[in-house]
């Protein structure tokens, strides 16, 4: 799946741009606060329908205007073109249209338009609480299983009910007929992780070792309460500490994940430059998962480019990128000679943006 064509109108600091996308690879550099990441952000809208960072949509429209459009037209599978248009007003909300339809929801939208992105805020992966690796999982697993999300959110009303209860008025009967809830549902998110997240495993191993050209070698452990015994014994033995504490001190709410490298944690052993590598062999494996269950390429977005890796890495993952596996990619990065250094390194073919206040030059 590729885009073909984008216009963006009043979009943070963009006011009225178009832009005709190259098969390949696309990179756009210019200064800080030029504008790379905010074109980015509109292809993110288009495919996901909301920003990639953590800001609401009227932060999205460009000072002293109403609202924004974004108009992409996709080409996908076997030449099938597809419109998408995400438009929002201050007034009106926002407005997904596919082909000229308006969808009843937002969420009907998510998965069709597939992309992958790597931005330098990928680092709370590594160095954030469990809870960021558990939406991370949450959110990729979701796209490629439907009764995933299904149980995530059965698995989630339960949970805070039982805790509800465990406040209240603990009463045995009730209590155990929430355990059986949360239990059901754990063992299909406990599978499904464990699964994903084994075929996730040597896809990360190898692109971390394409990547560092074999210098060190990566590895994933999933840790779970469930890997010992199911949930409904595991309740039953935490019953009393869960009423003391009130709340429900075990289950795959409490899942995480260890990344390590040469057998050490990454978090704590890793170099800046190593932690990166890892969260792009991530991205990538994420990648090829969504590739292999949509049956399309989807686009891969690399924010800042050169954060925190050496030419030697770029360059590999240029090179990577570059080949049959993957589509179409949208680079950015504020040094122009420095890419197209790399690139020429990589011999990777490439369109080239000159970006600079929200305008956008070829
Ligand atoms: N709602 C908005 N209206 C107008 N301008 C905005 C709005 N939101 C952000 N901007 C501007 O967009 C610019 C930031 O753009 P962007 O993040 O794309 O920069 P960048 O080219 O990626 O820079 P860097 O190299 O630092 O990552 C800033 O100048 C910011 O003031
Ligand atoms: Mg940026």
């Amino acid at each position: 799946m590729r885009i073909e064509k984008i216009a963006i109108v009043d979009f943070k600091n963009i006011c009225d741009e178009q832009l005709v996308l190259a098969e390949g690879i696309n990179c756009f550099v210019g200064d800080n606060g030029a504008g790379k990441t905010n074109i980015l952000d509109a292809v993110h809208y288009l495919s996901l329908a909301r920003s990639m960072h953590t800001i609401t949509d009227t932060q999205s429209v460009r000072h002293g205007a109403e609202g924004f459009i974004i108009d992409g037209h996709f080409v996908c599978g076997q030449e099938r073109h597809e419109r998408v248009v995400c438009g929002y007003t201050k007034r009106g909300g926002k407005v997904l249209k596919r082909n000229g339809k308006e969808y009843d929801k937002l969420s009907e939208h998510v998965g069709h338009f597939p992309i992958v992105v790597v931005a330098p805020s990928d680092t709370a992966l590594i160095s954030d609480a469990a809870e960021e690796r558990r939406r991370y999982i949450n959110r990729l697993i979701s796209q490629i299983d439907r009764t995933y999300l299904a149980a995530l959110m059965r698995y989630n009303s339960a949970l805070q009910e039982r805790n509800k209860l465990l406040k209240l008025s603990p009463a045995e009967d009730m209590l155990l007929i929430y355990d059986s809830m949360l239990s059901a549902a754990a063992d299909i998110i406990h599978l499904k992780r464990k699964e994903v997240i084994g075929r996730m495993l040597p896809l990360v191993a190898r692109y971390y070792a394409l990547l560092s050209e074999g210098r060190e070698e990566v590895d994933i452990e999933y840790r779970s309460e469930l890997h010992n015994a199911p949930l409904t014994e595991i309740l039953l033995a935490c019953r009393q500490k869960d009423i003391v504490n009130e709340h429900t001190t075990a289950g795959v709410h409490r899942d995480d994940m260890t990344f390590t490298i040469a057998g050490y944690p990454l978090r704590k052993y890793g170099s800046q430059g190593q932690q990166k590598s890892f969260l792009i062999a991530l991205k990538l494996a994420e990648y090829t998962l969504l590739a292999e269950h949509t049956g399309e390429k989807p686009i891969l977005l690399l924010d800042d480019l050169f954060d925190k890796l050496d030419m030697r890495r770029v360059a590999q993952l240029l090179k990577l990128v570059g080949g049959d596996d993957f589509g179409q990619i949208l680079i950015t990065d504020c040094n122009k000679h420095r890419l197209e250094h790399t690139l020429g390194v990589a011999e990777a073919e490439y369109r080239l943006f000159n970006i600079s206040g929200g305008g956008i030059e070829r």
